[in-house]
């Protein structure tokens, strides 16, 4: 099936470089997605040929993808020069493997996100969406042994995808197979709520790569345990790590550009100054409204600090940015109204004639985020789990003057950052509030030499370099 011209380096990903819009007029719009899988495949350059297959995400992307020859023909202006496969999936196909069974089942799982008694249940409906994350998944390996070239490399990204490695291998045994996850990946005890039959599934599939890549040995050590206990170890599959960090020199570069500091005039003039004319400090977090991000939690432990240590009243503002996220999914979308409903209850309890306590953000603005990076006294990151987090590496990179990060010890960043955060348990709303707290009052020169040591430590694996260190692996 290999085609003649065929590319020699691939990525697979639901969620691909570009989406579209479209405009009154019916034409189309697009726009260009950011993060580091986009900046690490530039690493290796147009002229490499490499392509990049996803799914159209929306009903525009499904037209931008039909009227451009099944996706294989968008226009690279478009894509910034990254040539697109953009997969027009049938959409409640679609939507049953990525709302369905990646969003509602695989994410819960490996972020331990199921409030049992009452979740999960694995019924007929379960199976019904199962098939569809199959067929969803097919279409990917279908596609990839029709565009790689002969013993081309191929990385395959997330949960979405899991099935892909073991589909691919059938079709095309002379390709090499590489697969990432960017999330955590749940202990066996977890891992083993899917069904028996699922589970080993899942697990087959991923042990259909050549090498998988994890973001902390963490995340790597439960696979493997996940594999012995469920399906005879690993085989021949190779494992490694790979901790995707911060991009210094674009974010150096983005973050003073001219929309950023009107923004962060804006935020200043939001915070005000405390009644006596003093500075006011400032803690910021930034996240989708997530479920794993634990934002409800990071407002209640705000509140215990202004409860419990009334000397910051009117002495500190709450930056909390949390952006729309799977707003498909009524957990999500009822999460996020719990966050504005908590952030307004903490507004009305404590805020005064010149000062709102939390200044909550729901419109996804990126030159506003880092602003905030760039003025705050704080950074809090404190999901129940996450991959890596990669705002806790952002932060240090672009902060002013030393910013104290007070950091979840369930983030994959934990691994790396841990040594100079303020850590937390996220369950432990107290106990961040005392986090809170004693970062708020950190000496100025302890915050420079931490804030440096943590950039650091970010930025030791750019996304060009995590990109090239696996396509170097998997080659070899
Ligand atoms: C996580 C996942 C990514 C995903 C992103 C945004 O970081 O690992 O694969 O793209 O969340 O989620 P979304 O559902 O909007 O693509």
């Amino acid at each position: 099936m290999a085609s003649t011209h065929g590319a020699e380096v691939l990525v697979a990903s639901n969620r691909g470089p570009v989406s579209y819009e479209v405009r009154e007029d019916g034409s189309l719009n697009a726009r260009r997605g950011g993060g580091g899988l986009v900046s690490g495949l530039s690493a290796i350059g147009p002229e490499a040929g490499a392509v990049w297959v996803c799914a159209a995400l929306s009903d525009a992307d499904r037209e931008a993808a039909r009227r451009f020859e099944g996706g294989r023909r968008l226009p690279s202006e478009a894509t910034g020069g990254q040539r697109v496969r953009m997969l027009d999936i049938d959409p409640d196909v679609f939507s049953d493997a990525y709302n369905g069974i990646a969003n509602s089942v695989l994410w819960f799982v490996h972020h331990m996100l199921y409030q049992t008694p009452l979740e999960p249940v694995f019924d007929a409906e379960f199976r019904r969406r199962w098939a569809s994350y199959e067929a969803y998944n097919r279409a990917f390996a279908q596609a990839l042994a029709e565009e790689a070239a002969e013993g081309a490399a191929v990385i395959v990204q997330d949960y979405h995808l899991t099935l892909v490695p073991g589909m691919l291998r059938d079709f095309r045994p002379d390709v090499r197979i590489g697969h990432f996850s960017h999330t955590p990946w749940a202990p066996v005890d977890y891992f083993r709520m899917l069904p028996d039959d699922i589970a080993e599934q899942v697990l087959r599939g991923m042990l259909g790569a050549d090498r998988l890549g994890f973001l902390t040995r963490r995340w790597a050590d439960a696979f493997a345990g996940c594999c012995d206990a469920l399906v005879g170890g690993l085989g021949g599959t190779r494992t490694g790590v790979h901790g995707l960090g911060a991009d210094a020199e674009f974010l150096r570069e983005r973050s003073h550009r001219a929309d950023v500091f009107e923004r962060m005039a804006a935020l200043r003039e939001e915070i005000g100054a405390a009644p006596d004319g003093g500075a006011r400090k400032t803690i910021v977090r930034v996240d989708r409204t997530e479920l794993s991000k634990n934002i409800v939690r990071g407002l209640l432990a705000y509140r215990q600090l202004l409860e419990e240590r009334p000397q910051w009243r009117e002495r500190v503002v709450h930056l909390a940015f949390a952006y729309p996220s799977r707003q498909d999914l009524a957990v999500y979308r009822e999460y996020t109204a719990e966050v504005r409903r908590v952030a307004e209850e903490i507004n009305e309890r404590y805020g005064t004639a010149g000062w709102r306590p939390v200044v909550l953000h729901v419109r996804d603005d990126f030159a506003r985020s880092l602003a905030a990076y760039r003025i705050a006294d704080v950074a809090l990151v404190n999901p129940i789990r996450d991959g890596m987090n990669l705002v806790a590496k952002e932060v240090p990179v672009v902060s002013d003057s030393g910013c104290a990060l007070v950091l979840s010890r369930e983030a994959g960043a934990y691994a790396e950052l841990g040594d100079d955060a303020v850590v937390v348990n996220p369950y432990d709303v107290v106990g961040t509030a005392e986090a809170l707290h004693e970062a708020l009052g950190m000496g100025g020169a302890e915050r420079v030499e931490r804030t440096k040591r943590l950039a650091a430590a970010a930025t030791a694996l750019p996304p060009a370099q995590w990109f090239l260190e696996q396509l170097e692996e998997l080659r070899a």
